[in-house]
């Protein structure tokens, strides 16, 4: 019975082996970070994306200039605006980013990007894939880093989630074997484990963190949770005076309101998928997913991004110019201090902490109401004048 529904879908289970086996060639050829030192120019790439996207990363734009502005002048900086991923045009060349957009990425070292549309059942667009989606595979961005701080509450997590495998590395891989039977991958790599497992305990090692946690569900998904388990452990080994402990995702989810008991984590490495949804209910806690930036981090490129939607109806409505720019600003603050620039990162997460907590003279509201993203960019910049 079946046997036709049974070929077909071997088939493409053959197809999907085939290129994952030769994603992990392409790992293991893979040399090392780039060192940014090193390069006679550095390309920052500026994807606005969609929806609030263009006019919140133009502001972000002015106040990375501004504090980079002597090495924009002696060439050894370069930005690079780089437009056309929006939803439109990806519809358009049924792409989840179009060739074009991707050579243009590939020209740059690191890119700081606005938030792209995701179609979903329903909307009016055709089913492209995520853009996020595609260019973290495409430029093998391995590593997504999510920091989140509290400081009133003694909260300091730095999240290492895995961007490119898990249930995201096949996610429209997918099979409908029959009408009945839908059958999802979820892909794990020794190499992928590993580099973003060394990725984690090397942040730890550098910013005198003591503890590394890993996430998984190893209980019930064995093979592959299990074997980012195991990588989790050999791994841990190598560093002497890190603690490494590990957490099932459901109680995990639950201790992070755990007032106690939260304090307590500090580097978190997880699979992509656990990572997508712990991120966020962290992020919540710091003031929502517009507060938090992320980093999108792989061996030869960089991509820095806030961690919300478009927000389209924002657009409609003629408000996108009140849009809050501080998650792209904040992910701006990440680029920097990953290309070497770290005293122009600290001055920006100062400003950012006077005027959006301490002195908040100016408010966003997303409307009318408050001022707009473009005020709001000036007055960051007049806070870092004053430092
Ligand atoms: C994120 C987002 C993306 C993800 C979406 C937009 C595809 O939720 O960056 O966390 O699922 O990774
Ligand atoms: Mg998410």
């Amino acid at each position: 019975m079946y046997n036709e529904q049974i070929e077909a879908a071997k088939e493409k289970f053959g197809q999907l082996l085939e290129k994952q086996l030769k994603r992990v060639e392409a790992m293991k050829a893979q040399g090392d970070f780039v060192d940014y030192k090193a390069l006679e120019k550095i390309v920052i790439g500026v994807c606005g994306g969609d929806g609030i996207g263009p006019a919140i990363t133009a502001q972000a734009q002015r106040v990375l200039e501004y504090l980079l502005q002597k090495d924009v002048k002696s060439g050894k900086v370069e930005f690079k605006v780089i437009d056309g991923l929006t939803i439109e045009r990806r519809a358009a060349e049924m792409a989840a980013i179009p060739e074009e957009v991707l050579a243009e990425l590939k020209i740059c070292d690191v890119i700081l990007k606005g938030p792209t549309t995701t179609p979903r059942k329903g909307d009016p667009w055709p089913n492209v894939e995520s853009a996020n989606v595609s260019m973290r595979k495409e430029l093998d961005l391995f590593a997504n880093v999510r920091p989140v701080r509290i400081p009133e509450l003694g909260i300091d997590w730095t999240f290492y989630r895995e961007n490119t495998e898990g249930g995201y590395a096949a996610g429209k891989e997918g099979v409908h074997v029959t009408e009945d039977l839908g059958i999802d991958f979820t892909v794990v790599t020794s190499q992928g484990c590993d580099r973003i497992i060394r990725a984690a305990f090397e942040f730890a090692k550098n910013n005198g963190k003591t503890k590394v946690t890993a996430v998984t569900k190893a209980n019930i998904i064995k093979t592959t949770d299990g074997k980012f388990l195991d990588a989790f452990y050999r791994i841990a080994k190598e560093y002497e005076g890190i603690q490494a402990d590990d957490w099932y995702i459901d109680i995990m989810t639950a201790k992070l309101v755990d007032e106690k008991r939260r304090r307590d984590f500090q580097v978190l490495v997880l699979p992509n998928l656990y990572g997508d949804i712990l991120t966020d209910e962290a992020a919540e806690f710091q003031g929502g997913v517009g507060t938090a930036g992320s980093a999108n981090i792989g061996k030869k490129y960089a991509m820095f991004e806030a961690i919300h939607g478009s927000a389209p109806r924002m657009v409609l409505e003629g408000r996108d110019k009140y849009a809050d720019p501080c998650s792209v600003i904040r992910a701006g603050a990440m680029l920097l201090a990953h290309i070497g620039y770290s005293a122009e990162a600290d001055k920006l997460y100062q400003a950012l902490d006077i005027c959006t907590v301490t002195e908040k003279k100016l408010v966003l509201t997303g409307r009318d109401t408050g001022c707009t993203g473009e005020e709001f960019a000036n007055y960051i910049m007049e806070t870092i004048e004053k430092l």
